[in-house]
């Protein structure tokens, strides 16, 4: 008897551990009730839930969509959705009009978008957090009206795309909003804000029919303040003038290809102060003497001037500010090459002289050639190459033979003169005659 009993109840105990073990397979939830409250693992649970649940939490779900419309007709009264832990989730689906849910909260879901759409039918959310998806921008003018609090740090911010609904935030609401940061390629891992602010401002302040861009953000290694570089191209747009406008923190700018023919603003319009690089080739510039002394001349990295008017320019000065410059020598560029040279002996052989000097910087040496002129030997010729007698030698051989046949001919003078006076010397002495000339003098 005692036997029987005893397998029996072995049986039993064997097939409630073999149940056991089948309810929790894979496709069995394992969830938590409380006191309105469902804690989920994987899935909801099938059946036996507690309609009147107010907190739902569900972790490491592996479904394709999440839908709203399913989640609120199961549970009418809930509140406070939480979903974290997720790989597969494309899709979301929008609650109906009639729901309670003032907690959202949808967590490390590698969810990459969302639409607007989704958003107006929570007329009653107060805090909504999206942290650690693949987030790479968000709509614009999403309508919460009754928000609180967003979270959204942890997300993959693509700063390539308009930022326009970054600059929407309130920065009251969406707490971590100073947190958030570029995903990749050019600002990875600089402030959203901060780089959707400076986009709209350099929108805000490029010239007409000029184009502005901010190929990258640096932080200013004292104050820890992100600097843009802004680069702006106005090339071959007819600029008669440099343009009156410009973003405030221009570092680059193209002005290649225009009609300008006078530079002075780099140093009269504090505007272009702090421009770095100027691209002024192919315009109309005959003088770059208005820049004699100013302070952009010891500041600047790049002066592109090739294919101007120049014929000279004040090569004393250039060498000047170039030895001062705070850039010099690896970051100097200077471009000089394609301008109808002036060459002669006044000039040219102190410009020849810079050129050798800042050779490292001036990076277009064998295009700085003479101007053409017919017939002369150096037209055209590169003016490092030229040898100084070549530049000097007629007017100065035409002066030395001019000079040498003076003196032959005061020679021969002085000779004639001597010899007269010995002659009429004698003559007087022999016939006591004067020459005719005394005879007339007074
Ligand atoms: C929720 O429903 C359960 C039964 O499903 C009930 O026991 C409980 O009292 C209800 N709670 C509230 C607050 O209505
Ligand atoms: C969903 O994610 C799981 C891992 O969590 C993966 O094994 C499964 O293949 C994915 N399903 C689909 C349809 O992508
Ligand atoms: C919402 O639920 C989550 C997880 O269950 C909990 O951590 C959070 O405090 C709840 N929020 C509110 C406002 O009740
Ligand atoms: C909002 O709710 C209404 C009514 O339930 C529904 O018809 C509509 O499709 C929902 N809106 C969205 C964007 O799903
Ligand atoms: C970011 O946006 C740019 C512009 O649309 C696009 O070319 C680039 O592929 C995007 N990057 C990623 C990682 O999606
Ligand atoms: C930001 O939100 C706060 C609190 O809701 C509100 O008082 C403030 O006016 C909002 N600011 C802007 C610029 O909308
Ligand atoms: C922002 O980031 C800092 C440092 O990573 C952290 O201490 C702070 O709590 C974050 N703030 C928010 C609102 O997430």
């Amino acid at each position: 008897m005692m036997h029987g009993c005893n397998l029996l109840f072995l049986t039993v105990l064997l097939l409630s551990i073999i149940e056991g073990s089948t309810k929790a397979g894979p496709q069995k939830s394992t969830c938590i009730f409380r006191d309105h409250q469902i804690i989920c693992e994987k899935h909801l649970p099938s059946l036996e839930y507690p309609v009147n649940t107010t907190n739902l939490e569900i972790r490491n779900i592996d479904w394709l969509e999440l839908n709203f419309q399913d989640l609120v007709e199961k549970f009418p009264f809930v509140q406070n959705v939480t979903v974290i832990h997720g790989r597969n989730v494309t899709k979301l689906v929008p609650p109906p009009a009639e729901n309670n849910i003032q907690v959202l909260t949808l967590n490390n879901l590698r969810l990459k978008r969302i639409r607007k759409e989704f958003f107006i039918n929570f007329t009653k959310l107060e805090e909504l957090s999206l942290r650690f998806n693949h987030l790479k921008h968000l709509p614009k003018q999403i309508q919460l009206p009754t928000v609180k609090t967003i979270l959204l740090s942890g997300n993959k911010w693509n700063c390539s795309l308009n930022l326009d609904w970054v600059l929407e935030l309130n920065e009251t609401i969406v707490r971590d909003l100073r947190n958030l940061t570029c995903h990749e390629e050019p600002y990875p891992g600089k402030s959203l804000i901060e780089i959707a602010k400076f986009i709209r401002e350099i929108e805000d302040e490029c010239p007409l029919k000029c184009s502005c861009s901010m190929p990258k953000v640096v932080i200013e290694p004292e104050t820890e303040v992100l600097e843009p570089i802004i680069s702006v191209d106005c090339s071959y747009k007819g600029f008669s003038v440099f343009p009156e406008t410009l973003p405030s923190k221009t570092k680059t700018l193209y002005l290649q290809g225009n009609e300008i023919s006078s530079i002075s603003p780099l140093r009269t319009n504090p505007l272009y102060e702090n421009i770095l690089d100027i691209f002024l080739d192919y315009n109309k510039i005959s003088s770059v003497e208005e820049l004699e002394g100013s302070l952009w001349l010891t500041q600047f990295r790049v002066l592109s001037l090739r294919g101007n008017r120049l014929s000279q320019i004040p090569s004393y000065a250039i060498d000047n500010a170039l030895r001062q410059n705070s850039n010099m020598p690896n970051a100097v560029r200077l471009r000089l090459g394609g301008n109808p040279w002036r060459c002669d002996c006044p000039f040219t052989p102190v410009f020849q002289e810079m050129l050798q000097k800042f050779s490292h910087q001036i990076s277009d040496l064998m295009e700085i050639k003479c101007s053409y002129v017919e017939g002369d030997e150096n037209s055209m010729v590169p003016i490092i190459g030229l040898s100084r007698s070549s530049l000097c030698r007629f007017p100065s051989e035409y002066s030395v033979q001019a000079l040498d046949l003076i003196n032959v001919i005061l020679v021969f003078l002085i000779i004639g003169v001597l010899a007269k006076l010995a002659y009429d010397y004698y003559h007087f002495k022999r016939t006591g005659r004067v020459p005719w000339i005394v005879t007339k003098m007074p």
